[in-house]
């Protein structure tokens, strides 16, 4: 479903992603794990047009959209969370699901307007499925860290996606918001048959869900398969020293 071809980008003649090359394959998940710096956000934002590659290629469904418009990368259904919260924080979680909503339809924001009415529905929906249910008035703002986030999947999913990219979804979070996450995200990609490929730092939620892992070290991949290949990977293991790769070693 996703093909990206030796892609590349230097920020000022440092290169923070060098010929990175990785596949993700229809209703996979799969996972891009990395140090601090290793280029994991510049990966994510080459992918979803936020930023252009100075070289390689990005294919969906074989088609290239290497340098293509961020609206228009989602419209073909690549949706995708930052590393940082993106909702509207004054307004509740109704309107921003209804505001995500509005955007995706090309309908654009009208909070002056009386814009009440549309997309209830699908607002309801989206809030049961992502177990914000009885949280629509509350003002985004005044969530918890975890309810945030979650507001966030949300909001990535109102445009739809078959494709969702996932930048740290479980930074900042407890233990405990952290295994909701990934249930609620498993559970999610399930019913909607989506593909995922997810940034992550937690590498027990790495290893239980991902069916395949590609590892970048300074901007490059030092390995790509299979976890119990990567876990098993000399190079993976050289760059992890000490970190714990997997928790109890
Ligand atoms: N807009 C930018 N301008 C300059 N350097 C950047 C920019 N974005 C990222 N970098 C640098 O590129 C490298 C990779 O960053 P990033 O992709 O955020 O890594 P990761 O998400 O794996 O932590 C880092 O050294 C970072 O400082
Ligand atoms: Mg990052």
């Amino acid at each position: 479903m996703l093909e990206i071809a030796k892609l590349s980008k230097s920020f000022a003649g440092f290169r923070a992603v060098s010929e990175v090359s990785l596949t993700v394959a229809t209703r996979q998940i799969a996972a891009v794990i990395g140090p601090n710096g290793a280029g994991k956000s510049t990966l994510f934002n080459l992918i979803s047009g936020h930023l252009q590659p100075d070289a390689g290629t990005v294919r969906l469904d074989g088609r290239d959209i290497t340098g293509v418009a961020p609206h228009r990368i989602c419209r073909m259904g690549v949706g995708r969370s930052f590393q940082r919260t993106n909702i509207f924080p004054k307004l509740t979680v109704f309107e921003n699901l209804q505001a995500a909503f509005l955007v995706h339809h090309g309908q654009g924001l009208n909070f002056w307007g009386r814009s009440e009415p549309f997309y209830r529905e699908e607002v309801a929906a989206l809030l049961a499925s992502i177990g914000l249910r009885g949280q629509e008035r509350t003002l985004a703002g005044t969530l918890s860290y975890g309810n945030q986030k979650q507001l966030e999947l949300g909001l990535a999913l109102a445009s739809d996606p078959r494709i969702l990219l996932l930048d740290e979804p479980t930074a900042g979070m407890s233990a405990t918001e952290t295994d909701e996450t990934i249930h609620l995200l498993e559970r999610i990609a399930g019913e909607r048959e989506l593909t995922l490929l997810f940034t992550e730092h937690d590498m027990e939620v790495v290893f239980s869900i991902a069916q395949k892992i590609t590892v970048l070290h300074q901007g490059r991949v030092i390995a790509d398969g299979a976890p119990d290949a990567v876990r098993d990977d000399a190079e993976v293991r050289r760059v992890y020293l000490g970190h714990g790769l997997v928790r109890g070693e």
